[in-house]
């Protein structure tokens, strides 16, 4: 074997919701970016524009929600050269393994997925798609057509990943072993919550962007929860349950315990420590803008990588087809 086949593979992917926010840097792009740089591993990372219309039909952004994002992923150290970056919409053969993977899993599992059962409240779905319920399963697809093994991912998605090990298990059981079983791997920082100390989330409007600027993070700062018993400056604060104090541990670990020891004393007041907390995330975006505004200029550049990536995972979705209609005895 050579070097590079014998790193493992990762498989992950994001729907294409547009800008990316501090969330979901610190809860995936980190993670992959550390992993890619690693060079243990060989990184595939998806755009599952097919699973936004799970929840919404309307795909007239979907092309420019895709370009917002991967330019972010480019600016915070995806390197395309070395991992692929391509649209679920784009290689057929995402759909032909979904359809295969459907009869390989039943509707009462899929109606235990407590990823969905969140998502049908938070969005108050009453009657939900086929295609809806079948989420995992297009997802088990993704991961597995590029024989993924390692899928890091939020807390969220392990549910999915679980439902992927099943469908590999069945597969390999049914026909002949062609899949891996792959692992979940969470990321080290529990989920940043947002300036309201909810999920952060775009749909919300509590999110810091990884493309706003100084101004920007030093106004949503502002309107960020602190501890609701410090009201004037010199009471004496509680960081543990401090929103900010979250974001210090995360993007000024450097000044973490002098600020801990400050609040709690009454000595630094809010707004001040607002003011440093947005200055050190400002710092932490800085070296990501340059890239990030010249990508967003270059939109043309980004959809050129993309579909290189196309062509590099297209090799791949066909080696595995072949060996799935393989075993399957088709064709
Ligand atoms: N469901 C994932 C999310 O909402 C996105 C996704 C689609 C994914 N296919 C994937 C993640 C395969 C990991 C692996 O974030």
């Amino acid at each position: 074997m050579t070097k590079e086949n014998k790193k493992k593979r990762i498989l992950s992917g994001m729907r294409p919701t547009g800008k990316m926010h501090l969330g979901n840097f610190v809860g995936a792009l980190e993670n992959w970016v550390e992993l890619q740089n690693s060079n243990k591993y060989k990184n595939y990372h998806l755009i599952a524009d097919y699973h936004v219309l799970t929840t919404n039909t309307d795909s007239s952004d979907i092309l420019d929600n895709t370009l917002d994002m991967i330019s972010d992923w480019l600016a915070v150290g995806i390197d395309p050269e070395k991992s692929p970056i391509f649209r679920q919409s784009q290689i057929k053969e995402h759909s032909e393994l979904h359809l295969i993977f459907s009869m390989l899993i039943t509707t009462a599992r899929l109606e235990r997925n407590p990823t969905l059962k969140e998502q049908l409240q938070d969005l108050k779905v009453e009657n939900i798609t086929y295609g809806h319920l079948g989420y995992p399963v297009l997802q088990a697809a993704d991961i597995l057509l590029y024989r993924g093994e390692v899928v890091p991912v939020g807390e969220d998605q392990a549910p999915h990943v679980e439902i992927t090990r099943e469908i590999a298990r069945k597969f390999n059981k049914t026909y002949g072993k062609v899949f891996p079983v792959p692992k979940t791997k969470l990321t080290n920082f529990a989920r940043l919550p947002g300036l309201d100390r909810k999920k952060m989330s775009k749909s919300v409007g509590n999110t810091i962007l990884i493309s706003d600027k100084k101004k920007e993070i030093e106004k949503k700062m502002m309107k960020a929860i602190t501890d609701p018993k410090k009201i004037r400056l010199h009471d004496p604060g509680r960081p543990e349950i401090c929103l900010v104090f979250t974001y210090h541990q995360k993007f000024n670990p450097e000044e973490e315990r002098e600020i801990k020891k400050n609040c709690k004393s009454g000595a630094l007041g809010c707004v001040e420590c607002k003011k440093r907390c947005a200055a050190a995330i400002n710092d932490f975006l800085a070296p990501f803008r340059e890239k990030r505004n010249y990508y967003s200029k270059n939109k043309d550049e980004v959809l050129d990588i993309i579909k290189d990536g196309e062509k590099r995972a297209q090799k791949v979705a066909l080696e595995t087809m072949k060996r799935v209609h393989e075993v399957m005895k088709l064709g």
